[in-house]
Formats: structure tokens, sequence, C-alpha cells
């Protein structure tokens, strides 16, 4: 994998990756989301609590309807929450109008999909450039963070490429370029690796792992296979909108009351992580 503080120079460039860990840039408190649909109300989150790191991969688990991407969406301030709070990066996303949220995800978040979302129309350099003209960037420095987050996934010489000229492996490596070319600190990612063949899965896997490992970015990825699951730094299970198990983390305790538990923790275990 390439040297991401080299190949991204607009990255933070005084960011000390290894002092990373120790805030959590993502802290939830008793978040619950109930649809209403007529008479009938569908809770899809139900008093969650939970404290996110920066510069973790949280890999999020659970089965179909257990509220992944409910919560997903609540951290990447797509979704508002029926009750709670949810504060990232110190912010209570809660409290945004929608115009404030909406800049402030456009700032902070990048967003990867199951079905990679990209316009059939635009080439990928074109479909990376996209995010970056809600900014005031000039063209030529657009046109360098578009070229630099394309080689970071290795497609540098297919920026000319239509999407059904790429490959699904090639098109979710696009994705992951547009969901950097901001240099957000939040990475989303809603079962990334659900359209994929192992080896393309293993490939977006190992990119996401690097944007945690060397350019300090937080990702969240929700899955259900546990294979994928195991490049995060944790797992936690979701079960009918509840955490389903709690385990507290020896290590990270900092014995304060109103830390949020920490849950299965697989933190650099070799044994649960592909190299
Ligand atoms: N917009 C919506 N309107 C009504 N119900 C919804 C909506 N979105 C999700 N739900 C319901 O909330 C629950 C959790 O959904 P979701 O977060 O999509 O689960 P998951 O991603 O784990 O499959 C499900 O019962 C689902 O049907
Ligand atoms: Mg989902």
């Amino acid at each position: 994998m390439k040297n991401f503080t080299k190949c991204l120079p607009w990255v933070r460039p005084d960011t000390n990756f290894a002092a990373m860990g120790s805030t959590d840039v993502i802290v939830i408190r008793e978040l619950s989301k109930v649809y209403r649909q007529g008479e009938i109300n569908v809770t899809a989150l139900n008093r969650i609590s939970l404290d996110v790191h920066e510069g973790e991969f949280l890999s999020l688990m659970g089965p179909s309807g257990s509220g992944k991407s409910t919560l997903l969406h609540i951290i990447a301030g797509v979704d508002r929450p029926t009750s709670g709070e949810c504060r990232v990066q110190g912010i209570d996303l809660t409290r945004l109008n929608e115009s404030e949220l909406a800049d402030w995800r456009n700032q902070n978040v990048g967003f990867v999909f199951q079905t990679f979302n990209l316009i059939p129309v635009l080439t990928a350099f074109e479909n990376v450039e996209l995010p970056l003209l809600l900014t005031r960037l000039k063209g030529k420095q657009r046109r360098h963070q578009v070229n630099t987050a394309l080689e970071l996934v290795g497609l540098a010489d297919r920026r000319n490429h239509l999407p059904r000229q790429l490959s699904g492996g090639q098109e979710q490596r696009t994705a992951i370029a547009r969901a950097l070319v901001t240099d957000p600190s939040l990475i989303v990612a809603d079962e990334p690796t659900g359209n994929l063949d192992a080896h393309s899965a293993q490939e977006v896997l190992e990119i996401l792992q690097s944007l945690r490992r060397m350019a300090g970015k937080t990702v969240i990825m929700v899955t259900h296979d546990p294979k994928a699951a195991a490049y995060g730094s944790r797992s936690i299970h979701l079960e009918k909108g509840e955490l389903a198990s709690a385990c507290a983390d020896a290590n990270e305790s900092d014995g304060t009351m109103d830390r949020a538990p920490r849950l299965c923790h697989a933190e650099e275990s070799n044994e649960m992580r592909p190299a």
C-alpha cells in the first residue's frame, strides 16, 4: 500500500498519527430511532451508547434489519435520531439545522456504498472530482487531489474510463477515491464488499485498513461478513436495534463513569485481522 501521508500532501501535514486513538471522535448516548409507518412504530435503534476513538476502524455487524444502516446514517449526518445524543468531533449533530448538517457532512464525511453509486455518464476522474465541485478549490488543485486519490487506490491509469468500462472492484475503488478526495476525517462504508468477488473485496478492505493505519482516518464499516469485519480494529454487533454484547475493554478503561462500554474488542489481534 502506498504511503498516504506522502501521497496526500493536503492531508493535515502536522497530524501526529501516533498520538491518535485517545480521543473519542464519536460519542453516542441513549440513541434511539423510531420510524413511524402509519399506525405502526418500528424501533430501528433502541437506546444505543457507544464511543469510537479517532483513527479506529469499526466493523458494525448484525443481521438484516438490526439497525446497522440506520446507525451509520445518523453518525454520518444523513438521518436524525428520534432521541438521544450523537456527537461527532465534539459537534452535537442533533442541534444542526439542515444546511449546517449538509455543510458538516460535505467537509467531514466520505461515503462508500454497496452499489458504488458512480454516475454512469461520468469518467472515473469526473466521478471522483464531484465532491470537490462543492468546495472553493481551483481547477489545478482539484485535478491534483483527484489524481492523487486515484493513484492511492491504484487507478491512475483508469481515470478516463466510464464506470461500465471498469470491473466491480475498480468501481468500488473509484468510489473510495471519491470518498477520500475531500480529505474527510470520517469514512463510512455500508456493505462495501457486498457486491464484490473475494479478491476485489480483499483489495477494498486493505485500502480501508490503510486509510485508518496510514492516514489516521476513522472508518466505520457495516458488514455481515466476519472475514470482512476482521479487517477492522474492533467489531460491534447489533441485534434488533440494540448492541448485542458488551465487554469492558480493560486496556482502554480510563476509570470515568460516563464512558460507554467498549464492545468486543479485536484491536491489534493478528488472529482476527488479516495482514
Ligand atoms: N425509512 C424507513 N422507514 C421505515 N422503516 C425503516 C426505514 N429505514 C429502516 N427501517 C426499518 O428499521 C429497521 C432497521 O433497518 P436498517 O437500519 O436498514 O437495518 P440493517 O442495515 O441492519 O439491515 C428495519 O426494521 C427497517 O425495516
Ligand atoms: Mg443496511
